[in-house]
């Protein structure tokens, strides 16, 4: 991750690229999250100073669209689906109990930066309710019970099985 003028000398090239264009300030976060994979707060900072747009606004947009991230994505994604089948098979259970291991919410990253807890709808495969999703593999018919063990995999080693 870059720091101080190396974020100010990206976002003047991003200037540069988009300074005269209407939506000019949507596209620049679009390329920051493209970037980085989040919007780091350095950078809506040092944006707003340049733009001469206040910080309040940067955040308005952010947070209006889902696909703006605020904080870094974790190293292995984990989504906990709360479809209709996995919903009524368990899935609140699975989610409390990963919230509770990871001491995380739902859209967070924990502080260790190792995991991203999601919640999504449907990842179709229903009929193997309730599922959770970690870096695209799917865990099917999950049990409480079995969280630790499956998180423990991503927290012993480098390469899970
Ligand atoms: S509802 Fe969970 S996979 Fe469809």
């Amino acid at each position: 991750m870059k720091e101080g003028n190396d974020y100010h000398q990206e976002l003047s090239g991003l200037l540069a690229k988009w300074k005269d264009k209407p939506g000019n300030l949507i596209m620049i976060l679009h390329e920051i999250q493209n970037h980085y994979g989040f919007v780091p707060r350095q950078l809506s900072l040092q944006l707003s100073a340049l733009l001469d747009v206040p910080l309040a606004r940067i955040y308005e947009v952010l947070t209006f669209y889902n696909y703006f991230k605020l904080e870094a994505p974790g190293k292995h994604k984990i989504s906990v689906c709360m479809g209709t089948a996995c919903y009524l098979n368990g899935a609140p259970e699975i989610l409390r109990e990963l919230k509770s291991i990871l001491g995380v919410e739902e859209g967070h990253t924990t502080k260790n930066g190792l995991f991203q807890l999601e919640v999504v709808r449907c990842l179709g495969c229903c009929g193997l309710a309730p599922v959770i999703m970690i870096d695209g593999k799917v865990y099917d018919k999950v049990k409480k019970n079995d969280i630790i063990d499956i998180i423990s995999k991503f927290t012993r080693s480098k390469e899970p099985e």
